[in-house]
C-alpha cells in the first residue's frame, strides 16, 4: 500500500520545534495501516471511537494489530470517566511508549483520545483521523486536547501534537446537514480571518465562488477547502501555540458563541450555530464602530446566509444574562474580555480589556 505525499504541514515552533504531516483526500481511511507503518513506530494499536461512527464505517480502516474501545455518542462522555476507561483498556492492553492510540471520529474523540495519550505513560503516539468537518478543520489541528468536568468545557487538558493526520472527504458524505453546517461555521470564520494570519488564498472568493460543490460534498471542493483551514490554522498556531497572542484569531465569533452556549446550557445550539451568531454579532459592532466598510459588512452577512448560517437567539435570553456568561469564559481577565474585531476585508484586530458590558450594548 501506498501513501500519498501530505497536504499540510504543520510546524511547531515551541521548543523543541516538531512537523507532522496532514493527509487530505478522497478514500484515505482503508489505506490508515500503511500511514500509521510509515509516520509511527506502534506494535500495538488501540483505536477510539463511537458507536454512531463504528456503525457506519465497521471495517474502514482495515488495520492489523487493532484493539477498539467504543464510547457512548456524546459531548457529555468527554469526561473523566471515559478518560479512566481510555486509559484502563491501555494499560490492560499493555500499551507501551511506542504503541499509539487512534482517533476514530469527531472532535469529541479527537480531544479525548489526545488527552490519553498525552497522559498515559506520560505520553505515546497518537494519530488522528477526523471524520466530521469540525474535526478536520479546526479540532484535529493544533494539538488542544482535553475533556470536560463540572466545572466547565475543556479545563483539563494539555497541548499534545499527533504524528499525523488523516481527513478522508468521503465519511463527510454520512455527517448529517446540521452536523455539516456546524463545521461550514468555522469554515467561514477562516475566510474572516485570513490576512491577519498572514495567508491569501482569496478564501472569500472560494466560498462565494463554490457554494453549491460545497454544500453537495463534492471531494475535490472539500479537498481544497479543508487543505486552505488545515493552512491557515497551521500557520497560526505555528506562530503562537500557546495562545499568547495571534492565535487568538481563532476565537473570532467565540466570545459570544460561548456566552450563548452556556445560557442556553449547551442543548439549543451545536457549537458552529453558535459560532455563526457571533461572527454576525462581531459584524453588527464592527459597523457600528465604523471599523469595516459597508460593502464588506454586506458581503460578510450574506456569505452567511448563502450557507443558511442565520439563526435567532431564543426568546427570553437576556443581555444581563450573556454579560454574566462572558465574565466566567476562561478567557477572560479582570473582568476584561479579549474581543476578535473585523477591522477590514478578510482582517480583524483582538482588542483587549474590553468589558463584556461594551461588547454586548
Ligand atoms: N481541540 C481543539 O482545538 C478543538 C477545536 C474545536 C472544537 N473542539 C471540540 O470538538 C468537539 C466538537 O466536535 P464535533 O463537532 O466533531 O462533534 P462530535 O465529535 O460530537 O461529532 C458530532 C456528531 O457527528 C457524529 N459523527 C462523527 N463523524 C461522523 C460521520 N462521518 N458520519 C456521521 N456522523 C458522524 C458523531 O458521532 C456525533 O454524533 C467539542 O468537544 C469541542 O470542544 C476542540
Ligand atoms: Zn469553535
Amino acid at each position: 500500500m501506498q501513501t500519498e505525499s501530505q497536504d499540510v504541514n504543520v510546524k511547531i515552533n515551541e521548543k523543541p520545534s516538531y512537523t507532522y504531516p496532514i493527509f487530505i483526500g478522497e478514500n484515505l481511511i482503508g489505506n490508515a495501516q500503511a500511514y500509521i507503518e510509515k509516520y509511527t513506530s506502534a506494535k500495538k494499536l488501540l483505536v477510539v471511537t463511537n458507536k454512531t461512527i463504528i456503525d457506519l464505517y465497521p471495517n474502514s480502516l482495515n488495520l492489523k494489530n487493532a484493539e477498539y474501545i467504543i464510547l457512548e455518542d456524546g459531548e457529555q462522555y468527554k469526561n473523566f470517566e471515559t478518560y479512566k476507561l481510555i486509559l484502563e483498556k491501555a494499560q490492560e492492553l499493555k500499551l507501551e511508549r511506542k504503541d499509539a492510540l487512534i482517533a476514530f471520529g469527531g472532535g469529541v474523540i479527537g480531544d479525548i483520545t489526545g488527552f490519553c495519550a498525552a497522559t498515559y505513560l506520560r505520553g505515546i503516539d497518537f494519530v488522528q483521523i477526523p471524520t466530521t468537518l469540525l474535526a478536520q478543520v479546526d479540532s484535529s489541528v493544533g494539538g488542544k486536547v482535553a475533556i470536560n468536568t463540572e466545572f466547565g468545557k475543556n479545563l483539563i487538558g494539555a497541548f499534545y501534537q499527533p504524528k499525523f493526520v488523516l481527513a478522508d472527504t468521503s465519511v463527510l458524505k454520512t455527517l448529517d446537514n446540521r452536523q455539516f453546517k456546524t463545521g461550514l461555521s468555522e469554515v467561514i470564520k477562516y475566510a474572516f480571518i485570513e490576512k491577519t494570519a498572514k495567508c491569501d488564498y482569496g478564501f472569500l472568493e472560494f466560498l462565494t465562488k463554490n457554494v453549491e460543490s460545497i454544500k453537495q460534498r463534492d471531494n475535490k471542493t472539500l479537498k481544497e477547502l479543508i487543505k486552505i483551514c488545515c493552512e491557515i490554522k497551521a500557520k497560526v498556531v505555528n506562530e503562537d501555540e500557546k495562545e499568547a497572542g495571534l492565535r487568538a484569531i481563532l476565537n473570532f465569533g467565540h466570545t459570544y458563541a460561548h456566552a450563548i452556549e452556556k445560557v442556553t446550557n449547551y442543548t439549543h445550539f451545536t457549537h458552529g450555530e453558535a459560532v455563526a451568531i457571533g461572527m454576525r454579532f462581531a459584524f453588527d459592532l464592527a459597523k457600528k464602530l465604523n471599523t469595516i466598510s459597508a460593502d464588506y459588512y454586506n458581503e460578510a452577512i450574506s456569505l452567511l446566509a448563502k450557507y443558511a448560517l442565520t439563526y435567532v437567539l431564543p426568546s427570553g435570553i437576556k443581555k444581563e444574562d450573556l454579560i454574566e456568561a462572558m465574565s466566567f469564559d476562561k478567557k477572560v481577565l479582570d473582568n476584561k474580555v479579549r474581543f476578535i474585531l473585523p477591522i477590514g476585508r478578510a482582517a480583524v484586530k483582538i482588542t483587549s480589556g474590553t468589558r463584556p458590558e461594551e461588547i454586548c450594548n
